[in-house]
């Protein structure tokens, strides 16, 4: 029998390095998010037309928008005075000038099989299906399609777009049928656009540059000096498939992720890796790397991203910084069902178990309309599992509305609450995976922000897991831990 002097100390050690964990996101590293650094986008051509840009498109000479009769599925029209929905194409990229344009019901839009007519009943883009987009130089809004006959789009009535005309590309007259007004209406900024943006030829040397650069041991020596415990890593799906990832992904993520646990583990450090970006998009956001803003990920893709779970917890199970993985970010109601969301756990779950009983594994709660405990029961079920929730201050219109104090009352009340339903005994840990200290009060001085970040800290601090600031660096002050630290708006 062991002394309880011994047993006692033994319980000291472990507490010291149990949670709550004080962590941070190293967003816009694996896994771009333009906003938080958009210069990183400036040596792509036509910048703003990039995979997933939502664009309108009026006739100058009818003075009607160009709309996917029914939202797609038969005829293109040039009868439209009023853009929305069916009015609003999605950009698909093939290279810097060369495009396809898809509808809202998926279809591209393209000519007839035996014609010029343009319908959008196409479910796959092909030559038919792909314009070249010529820009007026003096005006870049003004745009000419020309299709792969050569031959440009045109709106000669409301009810006749064809691609059969023959001008002078050169002029630029309103009345000319082949001229459009191009809207900019949506964009994304995620690693499908920066990769495919930049091209086979550049990108692998622009991402490879920006993951050298943008997170080193030197990142890893300020946070542990500054009291944060470890760091959790969005990674995309294309990271399985290293050194050479179906394009336009790139390889070296996988190395750049290697590297972060040889500095984590160097200062002591805990890493989570979290799956932020599943195969066809878990909720249609440019950080789930979708293409087109389309979420598709569901059932038929489960396979493949257990598979992506495997590969990281085979790779990673016994490295000393190896803590948690999170097997899937945001995955957003109502698009992915209850049903199909624990199926995917369950699996994701028992991959982890394969190689590791120790390592904690993460279920993040759904957006939009879900209950935030409707994974309580399910993980109940389960060993060292953790809820994650994401708790901002924006992105809902009552924010908007609120003052700093009001924002502030809102952790102590609001979010404390939110918070203990998701914090049970005997049941999962909570992790409060997202938050920052930025908020839409504006002209805030320095002491609110600072009232700001304490609320949450202190409230957040209830979380059984801990929490993790988002991000560890970006271009928006407030958004960055680095930036709060250095300016005493966060202490820890
Ligand atoms: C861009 O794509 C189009 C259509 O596939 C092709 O005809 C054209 O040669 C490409 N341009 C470049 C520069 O690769
Ligand atoms: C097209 O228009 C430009 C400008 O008016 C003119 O210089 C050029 O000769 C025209 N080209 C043809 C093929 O008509």
């Amino acid at each position: 029998m062991v002394s309880y002097p011994y047993l006692l100390l033994a319980f000291c050690f472990t507490v010291s390095l149990a949670q709550p964990f004080k962590t941070v996101n190293l967003g816009n590293w694996l896994v771009t998010e333009g906003w938080m650094d958009p210069s990183r986008f400036d040596g792509i051509t036509n910048k703003d037309l990039l995979d997933g840009t939502r664009v309108q498109l009026k006739s100058t000479k009818l003075q009607k928008y160009l709309r996917a009769e029914n939202g797609g599925g038969t005829s293109l029209l040039g009868d439209s005075s009023i853009p929305s929905d069916w009015e609003t194409f999605r950009l698909w990229r093939i290279n810097d000038t060369y495009f396809n344009l898809r509808v809202l019901n998926k279809q591209f839009v393209g000519l007839e099989t035996q014609g010029n007519k343009l319908v959008a009943v196409s479910n796959a883009a092909g030559g038919p299906e792909t314009f070249h987009i010529i820009r007026n130089t003096d005006d870049p809004n003004r745009v000419r399609f020309q299709a792969l006959n050569g031959l440009f789009l045109q709106a000669q009535s409301e009810t006749s777009v064809t691609a059969d005309y023959a001008g002078n590309a050169t002029v630029w007259e309103d009345s000319d049928p082949s001229v459009f007004i191009i809207t900019i209406v949506g964009t994304l900024q995620g690693e499908y656009q920066i990769t495919n943006g930049y091209g086979p030829d550049k990108a692998p040397q622009v991402l490879r540059e920006h993951w050298n650069t943008y997170i080193t041991s030197e990142d890893f020596k300020f946070l542990s000096s500054n009291n944060i415990d470890g760091v959790r890593i969005p990674v995309g799906w294309w990271i399985v498939h290293d050194p050479t990832p179906p394009k336009p992904f790139v390889g070296g993520s996988l190395q750049a992720l290697d590297n972060a646990f040889t500095w984590a583990e160097q200062y002591g450090m805990k890493v989570i890796v979290d799956l932020h970006a599943a195969q066809g998009s878990q909720n249609g956001n440019e950080h789930s790397a979708t293409r087109d803003g389309f979420q598709e990920w569901g059932d038929s893709y489960t396979p493949d991203t257990v598979a992506v779970i495997d590969f990281l917890a085979a790779r990673y199970a016994n490295r000393k910084g190896f803590t948690a993985i999170a097997l899937l970010n945001e995955p957003m109601a109502p698009g992915i069902t209850l049903d199909t969301l624990t199926k995917y756990y369950q699996a994701g779950y028992e991959a982890v178990r394969k190689y590791t009983q120790t390592a904690y594994v993460i279920l993040s709660n759904r957006l939009g309309p879900a209950d935030p405990t409707e994974l309580l029961s399910f993980a109940s079920t389960l060993n060292r599992v953790v809820i994650d929730v994401h708790y901002y201050n924006l992105f809902w219109d009552g924010f908007t509305k609120m003052t700093a104090q009001q924002n502030i009352d809102f952790i102590y009340n609001s979010r404390s609450n939110d918070l203990r339903k998701v914090t049970i005994e005997n049941g999962p840990l909570s992790y409060v995976g997202e938050w920052t200290a930025e908020w839409y009060v504006q002209g805030a001085s320095t002491e609110d922000y600072q009232n700001f970040a304490k609320a949450q800290l202190e409230v957040f601090g209830r979380a059984t897991f801990g929490w993790a600031y988002w991000a560890y660096r970006c271009v928006v002050p407030h958004w960055s831990l680095r930036w709060n630290i250095e300016n005493n708006i966060i202490h820890l």
